[in-house]
């Protein structure tokens, strides 16, 4: 197995959140993953890159069991960029992790400049964070851990922080990613984020309830008796494409 996950239960104490998820993402894939709030999106992503650990089941990367010495491989960017960015410029943000895990300095820079040019922020190593805008910030976070050359990148509502403008910017570095063939799965309740999904997963309650094509998932009825956030999903869809209009007449 390539990634994915084996009858994983999860509970915060005496609460259960997750109840026996599996998963299986190819390599290349480009997973959505959907449920609404407090489905347990988060704390799957969570577990599946190794900051909490399942009370029952197993996180598999490339036919290992995730443990602390391979969980490296697998990239998580949180759904607020703040939380991610530790450097005092651009370049040294990134540099951060690269140094934590001992790559040499020749091959750090080479490695951070590419990270840059594929986020778009070629150019900005010098700048200063905290003067960036919210897409620049969230690219910024996306560099961060693509330089550390992970297999898999998990993100946790990308968009939801950002402006139109913002989230375009975010979508073009996803397709940049998918180019190079990086595996993602991506939590998010705007309809917008999951328009090239190879691939839907459906949380409710802490279970799977749909995994597969995500035109089928819209239109399924059982989905749509099952799942109240469907109805969501569909007016955060008018809600984005109004914002987009408002944006472009602006
Ligand atoms: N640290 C925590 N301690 C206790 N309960 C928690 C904790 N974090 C989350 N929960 C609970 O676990 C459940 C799943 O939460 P989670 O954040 O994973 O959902 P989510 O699908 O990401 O929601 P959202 O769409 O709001 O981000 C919720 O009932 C939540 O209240
Ligand atoms: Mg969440």
């Amino acid at each position: 197995m390539f990634f994915g996950c084996k009858n994983l239960s999860f509970s915060y104490y005496e609460k259960k959140v997750l109840t026996n998820i599996n998963l299986d993402v190819k390599k290349g894939e480009f997973v959505g993953l959907v449920g609404s709030n407090g489905s347990g999106k988060s704390t799957l992503l969570k577990l599946l890159c190794g900051i909490l650990f399942p009370q029952e089941g197993e996180v598999i990367i490339k036919d290992q069991k995730l443990d602390e010495h391979n969980r490296i491989k697998v990239g998580y960017i949180f759904q607020n960029p703040e939380n991610q960015i530790i450097g005092v410029t651009v370049e040294e943000d990134v540099a951060f992790g690269l140094e934590n895990i001992g790559v040499p300095r020749e091959k750090m820079l080479e490695r951070i400049e590419w990270a840059l040019s594929t986020v778009g922020l070629e150019g900005l190593n010098h700048a200063d964070p905290n003067a960036l805008s919210g897409g620049q910030k969230q690219r910024l976070a996306i560099a961060s851990i693509l330089a550390m050359e992970p297999e898999i990148i998990l993100m946790d509502e990308p968009t939801s922080m950002l402006d139109p403008k913002g989230r375009n910017e975010i979508y073009k570095v996803i397709r940049n990613l998918r180019e190079i063939g990086e595996t993602i799965i991506i939590a998010s309740h705007h309809y917008s984020d999951l328009e090239h999904v190879d691939k839907i997963i459906a949380l409710n309650d802490g279970e799977i309830v749909y995994e597969g094509e995500k035109d089928q998932f819209y239109k399924s009825n059982v989905i749509q008796s099952e799942l109240p956030f469907n109805e969501k999903i569909k007016r955060q869809f008018n809600a984005d494409l109004k914002e987009l209009v408002d944006e472009i007449c602006r």
